[in-house]
């Protein structure tokens, strides 16, 4: 029994040496060659760097990550046998912040253009080894890495604005971005709900500014204003000791941050502090969450010349703070309709010869990059600043989509992609069941990797000014650093690939199967993660007048296995391999099996109501709008029905009559139509104000069966569904159709008072 165990010993032993090293590194290096054997960083291990304050402070990063995981403290070695050297060489590294990393049983070298070079190098060793405090070896494989970035802006950024995160959890989001080798941190500091900068000269901003009520244990849209009486006890700010630290800590790590300094609007905590700022002067509360009273200003008045000092003034002590080539100045989502207003607003447009407040607000960005510009820097803005003409040398952050970003870049603007599709964080990433509550959209782990920052309508010429890409986390419904850790990790290990890896390069089963040790390195880390790529996705698929379920996971080698019946599925549970077709109502529900085992997640679940339009072909008179197509043109025959959440299975029409036509495919005897509508008075969606049910046989002739005026107030603000129906005697019809008019604009008192609106259905029901 001895010999036999002492001989699988050796087996065991020699097979570990000789066995291929694995080396998962993210983003997948340039060009990565394993080599056999490794290196072990033990108390022989010493850094070798010539006198140079940058190596000097790679040198002590590397030695303190080191020493966070093991005992051993590498900038006290005596006699070293073995040495990891850090070194610049221009000629060999032509790329800024490349790197060739060289690791041989008794040398690691880091050899780089610059000191970001060095520390990227240092990410890559540090990803080899244990993220936990380790009593094992710390072997590093051999290899030899050659590497470099794709793309020059690889940005992650963070809104602690909606929410406070403590300067801790601002780090740990800083060793996260130096981790995957981005290089910029957008910090944005203020916004409505909070100002968490601050500024010496106007202490109110963070002494009011930063406050508001403790509201939540409540959905963000409902959250009312501080009442009379109440106190705002909720919130927080970074002092400028505060700032200072974590810059250095982001400094020491080669990550630049960028500060966000929001103008002209969502700035109503500004306004909150200093009321003179805004154009009604009036006092208000910081907003606890997104609603307000029609009277609340959340944006400053541009044709106040305190504003322009105000905001010099912030400004210069911001810069004096942060040594960021680029200063963000927001400029997103203005609501101009105080401007038009304000007769200090509207002399500045007189004096100034501007043409409406578009124009205005052009002036304002303008004169603050006048400002930034004579100092030295250069200002970033979000797409909306295209509208009333473009500050001369501004940087565009293209988010509302890629279009701002193309138009910019085709002016010869340099553009930042950030479109909320699929690179706002904020958005659910799985289910939705299962996760926590997001602000809606689908933006998986495989749509994020997926995604390239340079639009084909660009020319080589153009391209040049896309910068590269970043990841924006909105905090409305992030309130704590576990969240903040959730919804991040892993979808920016998918974005850093995006940003550093050549394109030709990228693999997803292959950046998949790496990321598997980077799941063990978050659990050894103590970080939340998202293992929502593991779930199903559950699609209609409407072919040949059928009704099919899909069923899809980003997962690769893993099984689907699912039930019908509403009953949890297990191992097994029906192997999915094809669609299958629906025949009645069921409940579907799927989960992922690895190895034989069901992944710990919540199976995705979705219900299927059978009726007799199932799998008809829909017709539209007027085309929905793209932002929410549900799942396209036969969606209101796809058996779904939406829900509260808004998005995904609601087809919206914006400011038109939703007319449909629908081909049962034959004539089929029926008594009732119905279609399902949703009021969702804070996303601009109300009911129609009647719907009216047509049938034919033969496609020509319709005759009405039945028209339901609507009931719902369009002043009421509760989310409510509900079916509009005719129902009437048997008769024999083919096609159906269905008109439900639009209400003309938004009622009074409404934020979009007097504008278009949406119908939002989601099917129609023929029994
Ligand atoms: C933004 O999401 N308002 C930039
Ligand atoms: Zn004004």
């Amino acid at each position: 029994m001895f010999r036999i165990n002492l001989l699988l010993s050796f087996l065991l032993l020699t097979f570990g040496l000789t066995a291929q090293n694995t080396v998962n590194i993210i983003p997948k290096p340039v060009s990565l060659t394993v080599n056999e054997g490794s290196f072990t960083i033990d108390y022989k291990t010493s850094v070798k760097y010539i006198a140079d304050k940058d190596l000097q402070a790679a040198a002590k990063y590397f030695t303190s990550c080191i020493k966070d995981i093991s005992d051993v403290n590498l900038a006290v070695v005596k006699n070293p046998s073995k040495t990891i050297e850090l070194k610049y060489d221009k000629a060999k590294v032509p790329q800024a912040e490349g790197y060739i990393l060289t690791v041989t049983k008794n040398k690691i070298t880091i050899t780089a253009n610059n000191r970001q070079g060095i520390l990227f190098g240092i990410q890559s060793i540090l990803q080899t080894l244990p993220a936990i405090r380790t009593n094992g070896a710390l072997n590093v494989p051999c290899m030899e890495i050659t590497d470099y970035p794709a793309f020059k802006w690889r940005g992650m950024h963070l809104d602690v604005s909606r929410h406070f995160f403590s300067p801790e959890t601002v780090k740990t989001y800083i060793d996260l971005i130096a981790k995957y080798k981005f290089n910029t941190f957008h910090w944005h500091l203020i916004d409505d709900q909070g100002w968490r900068l601050e500024i010496k000269k106007y202490p109110k901003l963070t002494s009011v500014g930063a406050w508001r009520v403790d509201r939540n244990h409540l959905d963000w849209d409902d959250r009312e204003i501080m009442k009379p009486g109440e106190k705002p006890t909720y919130g927080g700010f970074y002092t400028q000791a505060q700032v200072r630290e974590i810059l250095a800590y982001a400094a020491e790590r080669g990550v630049t941050v960028v500060p966000e300094i929001e103008m002209p609007a969502h700035v109503e905590s500004a306004i909150a502090a200093y009321p003179n700022l805004s154009c009604i002067q009036k006092p208000q509360s910081v907003l606890p969450g997104g609603i307000y009273p029609v009277d609340y200003q959340t944006s400053y008045c541009a044709g106040n010349e305190d504003v322009f000092k105000f905001l010099e003034d912030v400004l210069t002590e911001t810069m004096s703070l942060f040594p960021s080539k680029y200063i963000h100045i927001g400029g997103d989502e203005l609501d101009k309709r105080f401007w038009e207003k304000c007769p200090k607003c509207q002399k500045r447009m007189k004096d100034e010869g501007l043409k409406d407040v578009d124009e205005l607000q052009s002036y304002f960005i303008k004169r603050m990059e006048k400002f930034v510009v004579s100092k030295g820097r250069k200002i970033i803005g979000w797409d909306e600043i295209l509208e009333g003409g473009l500050a001369p040398e501004a940087t565009v952050m293209s988010w509302r989509g890629e279009a701002g970003g193309i138009a910019a870049a085709k002016m010869n603007h340099d553009v930042i992609m950030t479109p909320g599709n699929p690179l706002y964080f904020d958005h659910y990433q799985a289910g939705p069941q299962g996760e926590p509550l997001a602000n809606g959209g689908f933006n998986t782990l495989g749509k994020v990797y997926n995604y390239y920052p340079v639009p084909k309508e660009l020319t080589s010429e153009q391209a040049k000014h896309i910068l590269g890409a970043q990841a924006n986390l909105w905090a409305e419904f992030i309130k704590t650093r576990l969240q903040v850790e959730y919804m991040v990790l892993p979808r920016m290990a998918a974005l850093a690939e995006v940003v550093w890896t050549p394109v030709e390069m990228k693999n997803f089963a292959d950046f998949r199967k790496r990321l598997q040790s980077h799941f063990v390195a978050y659990g050894q880390s103590g970080l939340n993660f998202s293992k929502g790529n593991y779930s199903v996705e559950i699609k209609p698929l409407i072919e040949n007048g059928k009704l099919n379920v899909q069923l899809n996971t980003e997962m690769p080698d893993v099984e689907i296995r699912y039930t019908t019946d509403g009953s949890l599925p297990n191992p097994n549970s029906l192997l999915y391999s094809a669609p299958f077709e629906v025949t009645s109502s069921i409940n579907v529900k799927a989960v992922t099996v690895e190895n034989g085992k069901v992944m710990p997640l919540e199976p995705s679940s979705q219900s299927f109501v059978m009726h007799k339009a199932i799998g008809g072909s829909v017709n539209y008179v007027n085309k929905n709008s793209n932002a929410y197509p549900a799942d396209g043109p036969n969606s209101l025959v796809d058996g779904i029905r939406g829900t509260y959440a808004v998005g995904k299975f609601w087809h919206g029409f914006s400011g038109k009559n939703l007319i449909a036509t629908i081909d049962l495919g034959s004539v089929k005897n029926i008594s009732s139509i119905s279609l399902g509508c949703l009021q969702h008075y804070r996303d601009w969606i109300f009911m129609p104000t009647e719907v009216s049910f047509e049938v034919s046989v033969d496609g020509i002739n319709f005759k009405q069966v039945g028209k339901e005026i609507n009931n719902i107030p369009p002043t009421e603000t509760q989310a409510i569904i509900k079916d509009f129906t005719a129902r009437f005697n048997n008769t024999d019809a083919r096609y159906i159709r269905v008109t439900a008019k639009v209400l003309p604009e938004a009622p009074k008192g409404h934020p979009g008072e007097g504008k278009p609106v949406w119908i939002f259905a989601d099917e129609v029901m023929v029994e």
